[in-house]
């Protein structure tokens, strides 16, 4: 089955076309909206529909053109329903909705987080089942089980801010453009991460959850704290001192749950995804742990629409032709079935 995989839940309009038998990506196309928001600092929800609204239909031709097809041996369209900004979902399902009816073929609705954690299995080297995954994006910071495709046991998650959320929220304290995380990250390699001790938030909790926003409040008494009095801008090496401190308190914690998790279930598979999951200092951190570790591959740790395909792959017993037209921009995993 040829599946065609659509994202528009937040600010990357994301197409790919995945072949189910061969389970093989054939193309995927897609366009990130960081450049427009980074003026804003942070999504503007409106902008970012109308331009999914301006972008979805060109990438959906270049990714059919890419892959060398006709628009009728596309099997089957799948899109992201939810969770997102309600007004950027409505376009990938209206255009889905849209092209389904003129097709003639079915739908299949996909859960966005369910694409992020599937999408290591885009890489040769494939996780079985079932494993431990970590999602640890802009907006969810999780660790589930996952006993297979659709069984997501909701293990523990942040109390308050999402890992990315921090990492973002930091960057913007040390002046560096939304979205700032892979800034960050890239900064800290310059760094000391011992030249400052930033808080491990519920590291030593009994429970697996997690807490990132008192870190972020750290930095910033970190920051008053040396900038105040003396009313200066902070040096570069202090930039570069806090950005690693900052990096290596998130890490442990989250190594630490990861290392809790695979305990607690007595599982030897780490699954990491989301866009956080790019992050190579927690990548090399979580390669230390005496587990089987599987990350998916860079382009696949933000938004795109090769996950969506795929997880639209992995549900085509869910395909249906005729359906309410509904997005869900709040969805919890844990409600897959619902
Ligand atoms: O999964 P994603 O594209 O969007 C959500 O669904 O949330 O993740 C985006 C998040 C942002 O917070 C971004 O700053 C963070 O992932 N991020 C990183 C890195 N690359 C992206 N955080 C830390 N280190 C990175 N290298
Ligand atoms: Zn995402």
């Amino acid at each position: 089955m040829l599946v065609l995989g659509l994202e528009s839940s937040c600010d990357e309009t994301g197409v790919a076309l995945y072949d189910s038998e061969k389970k093989q990506l054939l193309a995927h196309s897609l366009h990130s909206q960081v450049a427009m928001h980074a003026e804003y600092g942070g999504v503007v929800p409106e902008l970012a529909s109308r331009d999914h609204v301006d972008r979805i239909v060109g990438l959906v031709e270049e990714c059919v053109l890419k892959a060398n097809i006709a628009w009728q041996d596309i099997d089957v369209i799948a899109y992201t329903q939810g969770p997102g900004l309600g007004g950027a979902l409505l376009v990938a399902a209206g255009f889905a909705h849209g092209l389904a009816l003129s097709l003639d073929k079915p739908l299949i609705p996909v859960h966005h987080l369910e694409g992020h954690l599937l999408s290591p299995l885009l890489s040769e080297n494939k996780p079985q089942f079932p494993f431990v995954a970590l999602l640890v994006s802009g907006g969810h910071t999780q660790f589930f089980k996952v006993a297979d495709i659709g069984e997501y046991e909701l293990l523990c998650e942040s109390v308050d801010d999402a890992a990315g959320e921090a990492f973002d929220k930091t960057a913007k304290l040390l002046g560096l453009p939304y979205p700032g995380g892979a800034e960050l990250s890239r900064l800290a390699a310059f760094g000391n991460d011992k030249a400052y001790t930033f808080p491990r938030p519920m590291l030593h909790s009994k429970d697996l959850n997690m807490s990132f926003s008192c870190l972020k409040t750290a930095v910033l008494t970190k920051i008053m704290e040396l900038t105040q009095d003396t009313q200066r801008e902070l040096s570069d090496n202090e930039i570069y001192d806090i950005a690693a401190s900052f990096q290596a308190a998130a890490v442990e914690v989250l190594r630490k749950k990861a290392q809790k998790a695979l305990e607690l279930t007595g599982l030897t598979r780490l699954v990491v995804a989301g866009g956080v999951g790019a992050n190579q200092a927690l990548r090399a951190a979580l390669k230390k742990l005496n587990a089987e570790v599987y990350f998916p591959e860079l382009q696949w740790c933000t938004d795109n629409g090769a996950m969506i395909a795929l997880a639209g792959a992995m549900h085509l017993d869910q395909r249906e032709k005729t359906q309410s037209f509904t997005v869900k921009p709040r969805w919890s995993l844990t409600d897959i079935n619902n």
